[in-house]
């Protein structure tokens, strides 16, 4: 399991390592999200559902402030994420390393009953990764061939 959440992150990461998050944009269309929030999203569920127990009571707070108001997919409405307070590129990056260290950590503890949620996570971000593949650019060029 260890192996599969080490290889969705590193192939998430390959994915978006050529683009640039700061100035990109996709459309507000229901098929993809934008890219900061699926990055900080992926963190989010990770850390939700391998180190939270998938509680929304409070209990214990995510790593990121305000992680919960903005990258919750449950809550958060879709045409939301397009204007959401997102916090840096780099704040997103650490928290992306925080939680996947964290969830490691747990995973060395977890009963074999608990590993169901870190399966979850592994492949929640590998289909994630299928989404940005899927994402079209905010305008499209027509291509003559
Ligand atoms: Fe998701």
């Amino acid at each position: 399991m260890e192996d599969a959440l080490r290889d969705a992150r590193a192939r998430t990461l390959a994915l978006y390592s050529h683009l640039d998050l700061a100035r990109l944009e996709v459309p507000c269309i229901a098929i993809v999200n934008p890219p900061l929030w699926e990055l900080a999203h992926i963190a989010w569920f990770q850390e939700f559902w391998c180190l939270r127990g998938g509680r929304r009571d409070g209990t214990r707070a995510p790593m990121l402030d305000h992680a919960d108001r903005m990258f919750d997919s449950g809550t958060v409405p879709h045409d939301t994420r397009w204007s959401l307070p997102y916090p840096s590129p780099q704040a997103i990056g650490r928290y992306m390393g925080d939680t996947l260290d964290a969830t490691l950590d747990a995973l060395a503890h977890a009963t074999p009953e608990a590993t169901y949620f870190f399966r979850l996570a592994a492949l929640h971000e590998d289909m994630h990764g299928e989404a940005l593949l899927m994402t079209p650019p905010r305008s499209r060029r027509s291509v003559s061939m």
